[in-house]
């Protein structure tokens, strides 16, 4: 039971990787504190968990509004006492646009999300894993954060900066006992992926364009986290793992 004892915080926890890390850590004992904006379906994952024999509450998040996140950190802190986990990793796609054509509007929704949101997160869980001097946090990048793609822009550079503020918060929070690290996942079956999915012949490519060619599954991305998440990874911190069945190499 690597988590047992242990309080996690999973943002975007009622879909696809989130859901999958909060029911593998609920699993190996932690109490999970799922945040999402989807209500109905972040309550979904707390059933789950509860019908497994887990514990998770749901609290209702928009990461890229700060007042709204740091309300589930006060939540954590004051229900459970302390916050040993933070997996941030709720995320947007986006529409697929050459730079020209994105409106600041389009560009500021993912890039607040995508990027504003991990920032949110990282300050708010530094306040409180200072204050016990240990935590855990792992960030969700992408494939697309270490590479360029045509008419994906907002999306690469908000998921590049994750990889980089990971470093930033790394060095920060080492010598707290805090250690920051981030998963970057090719391509995973998960609703986010649904509109590369509408033309078939270009969906077959995108989903076996890796070494292993194949799709990736959400729990084999949550494996990684909870590898990072744990104290079997007590030495790495400021890392990015891929998750990519060697998507990059490809
Ligand atoms: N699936 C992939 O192929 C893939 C690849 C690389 C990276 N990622 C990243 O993985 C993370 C999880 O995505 P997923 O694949 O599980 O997709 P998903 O759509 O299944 O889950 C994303 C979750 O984030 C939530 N969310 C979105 N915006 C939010 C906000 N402002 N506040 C709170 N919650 C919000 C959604 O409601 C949803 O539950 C994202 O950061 C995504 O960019 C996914």
């Amino acid at each position: 039971m690597r988590f047992g004892g242990k309080n996690v915080l999973v943002t975007g926890g009622a879909s696809g990787i989130g859901r999958a890390a909060a029911i593998k850590m609920a699993q190996e004992g932690a109490r999970v504190l799922v945040c999402d904006r989807d209500q109905e379906k972040g309550q979904a994952t707390v059933q789950t968990i509860e019908q497994n024999g887990g514990l998770a509450s749901f609290q209702e998040v928009d990461v890229a509004i700060e007042k709204s996140f740091k309300e589930a950190f006060q939540y954590a802190k004051g229900t459970f006492g302390s916050l040993d986990v933070l997996f941030n990793n709720a995320g947007v796609g986006g529409n697929e646009k050459k730079l020209h054509e994105i409106e600041e509007s389009e560009w500021d929704q993912i890039v607040d999300i995508n990027l504003k949101g991990i920032f949110f997160g990282l300050k708010h869980a530094a306040q409180v894993m200072i204050e016990q001097e240990k935590g855990a946090i792992v960030n969700t990048s992408s494939l697309l954060g270490f590479k360029g793609k045509k008419r994906t822009g907002p999306y690469n550079a908000s998921k590049g900066g994750v990889i980089t503020l990971t470093k930033n918060a790394a060095l920060e929070y080492g010598r707290y006992g805090i250690r920051v690290n981030a998963v970057a996942p090719g391509v995973i079956d998960t609703p986010i992926v649904d509109n590369w999915r509408e033309d078939e012949r270009k969906w077959k490519l995108i989903a076996s364009a890796n070494a292993l060619g194949r799709l990736g599954k959400p729990e084999e991305v949550a494996e990684a986290v909870l590898f990072l998440a744990s104290d079997q990874a007590s030495y790495i911190t400021g890392e990015t793992l891929l998750v990519d069945g060697g998507g990059l190499t490809f």
